[in-house]
């Protein structure tokens, strides 16, 4: 069954996906202006673009040349649709070649900073300087307009805008979304509200009233069921959820026995006490190290645990059935767009390097139907969500941490002394690093138990204990990752600490290695 509780407003734009590793900024830069935007593959039917009534089309550019076979490509009728069209980079040498324009391989690849001089008057470019700084990347360029077009922009060493104001058609060769072009949040202000018209229509508040509404429609008098994580996303599609059918949402949070210190507790209590949640606490860390006793594979960690939570959940939603004489019906799950978009990429999903840890399997199991009220929101658009809900700033920037939890943060096999001397190691990390005010600067920062033994001193005895790694990167979507340069004597700190506090640990290191070619977590 379609989730028809998603909220897509009218008069949006639609960005069409030619394969750029940048498309989901351009949707992202337009609905920081408050005007609704979603991603589409390219091949999209143009059908279904013209049902979403979008206000203009946004082209975006892709790895392709035109002239490549297989070349990704729209429909050609999306340039007969009678709205505005933005092409950037592919999108605007697609545009020229579909309309009888000329594209060559350009002399030299063109990647990273130039100018641009704006050659005469553009409504692309009202108000802006002639000479802006811009970032490029293409390889090829265009020699020869389509009728009815004109430059509008020149770089040292390219065309670098073109237009045809009568069909309302723009194209940049550069790259507006991203941030180096000094003046690309304006040019999409330019394209989005004077050449398209657009109106404000995407505000959390608006969101969460529609959303809500939608909700309660959809699920009307049935149970549903949400598996929370304790981190943002669940919490704020269970929060949404709540607004709309109130109790007959149950929440369920399972102590896998992988958590940080004193992570069950705190996080019922918040979700209950200070959410209004109704949460179900299951305490399952037996179940969870019975399956994983020998086990050192990290997939197979991974796979085990999914299995296991899938089986509590299961019986969980079972006894809500029976206790409330109705049949759950519907599972409440925290999807991101970004996954979203993942799955229908131009690019096609991209190669799996550590299956992700969530109930998606469930389904399959349990005959439940989805709600994912979070569908079309970026993280930073969830966060927003919650605070127009109200939920505690603790909750809204904590740290991601992965669903196996520790499981996947200690080498080899996980035992019950394993995971006691981790927890305390990784407490005192986040404890030291909220200490001296970097928390909020960092996107993750936690312990890593290391298979290792190594020869130290204590007092006057030789000592031959486990090896802890502290590991802190700075992120903006954890596709990559910087480590985080961290103070000498805060590191000191944590050492030292580690050390005198956790017995079984004798030597404490650094992760300096960055991603790629490291992962962020070591499993
Ligand atoms: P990596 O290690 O792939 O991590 O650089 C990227 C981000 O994903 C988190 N992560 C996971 N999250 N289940 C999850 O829910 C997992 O199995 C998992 N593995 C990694 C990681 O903490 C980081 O934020």
């Amino acid at each position: 069954m379609a989730d028809t509780s998603r909220i897509r407003p009218k008069g949006g734009i639609v960005v069409l996906d030619f394969g750029s590793q940048t498309t989901q900024l351009i949707a992202r830069r337009i609905r920081e202006q408050e005007v609704f935007s979603v991603v589409l593959p390219c091949w999209t039917p143009v059908e279904q673009i013209r049902a979403l009534e979008p206000a203009g089309l946004v082209l975006s550019g892709g790895p392709s040349s035109v002239y490549d076979p297989g070349a990704p490509v729209c429909d050609p009728a999306v340039l007969r649709m009678g709205v505005p069209v933005l092409g950037i980079c592919y999108g605007l040498q697609w545009i020229s070649h579909t309309l009888g324009g000329q594209v060559r391989p350009a002399e030299s690849r063109e990647f990273g900073p130039a100018v641009v001089e704006i050659l005469g008057a553009s409504p692309l470019f009202a108000g802006l300087p002639s000479r802006q700084k811009i970032w490029m990347s293409h390889g090829d360029h265009v020699v020869s307009l389509p009728e009815g077009f004109r430059q509008t922009g020149q770089t040292e060493t390219t065309l670098a805008a073109i237009e045809d104001p009568a069909r309302r058609f723009f194209a940049v060769q550069f790259h507006p979304e991203v941030r180096h072009t000094e003046h690309g949040r304006e040019i999409l202000h330019n394209f989005v509200f004077g050449i398209c018209g657009a109106r404000p229509n995407w505000t959390r508040a608006g969101f969460v009233a529609e959303s809500t509404a939608a909700i309660a429609e959809r699920i009307g008098g049935e149970q549903a069921i949400c598996a929370l994580s304790g981190g943002v996303d669940s919490t704020v599609a269970a929060t949404l959820v709540h607004r709309a059918i109130g109790d007959r949402l149950t929440n369920v949070f399972v102590d896998t026995g992988l958590l940080r210190k004193n992570e069950f507790e705190d996080t019922v209590e918040l979700l209950e006490r200070r959410v209004g949640l109704n949460v179900i606490g299951v305490r399952a860390a037996g179940r969870f190290l019975a399956r994983l006793a020998g086990v050192v594979d990290p997939e197979e960690k991974r796979r085990r645990i999914g299995n296991e939570f899938i089986a509590i959940f299961a019986e969980q939603a079972r006894e809500i059935g029976r206790t409330s004489g109705k049949p759950v019906r519907f599972l409440v799950q925290g999807t991101l767009y970004p996954d979203v978009i993942e799955s229908v990429s131009v690019r096609g999903p991209s190669a799996t390097i550590k299956t992700h840890h969530n109930v998606g399997g469930l389904p399959a199991v349990m005959p439940l139907d989805l709600v994912e009220p979070l569908r079309d929101l970026f993280k930073d658009e969830v966060r927003e969500v919650g605070r127009e809900l109200g939920l505690p700033e603790e909750m809204l920037t904590k740290h991601p941490f992965p669903g196996p939890g520790l499981a996947v943060r200690i080498l080899g096999e996980v035992t019950e002394e394993r995971l006691a001397a981790l927890r305390q190691a990784d407490a005192i990390v986040n404890e030291e690093i909220r200490r001296a005010g970097l928390y909020q600067q960092l996107w993750q920062a936690f312990a890593v138990l290391l298979p290792v033994r190594s020869v130290g001193v204590m007092g006057d005895a030789r000592s031959y204990g486990l090896t802890v790694a502290v590991r802190a990167v700075t992120s903006e979507d954890a596709m990559t990752a910087d480590w985080a340069r961290l103070p000498a004597d805060v590191l000191e700190r944590i050492s030292a600490r580690i050390v005198n506090e956790t017995p079984s640990i004798s030597r404490v290191v650094y992760d300096i290695s960055s991603k790629p070619p490291a992962t962020i977590e070591w499993e």
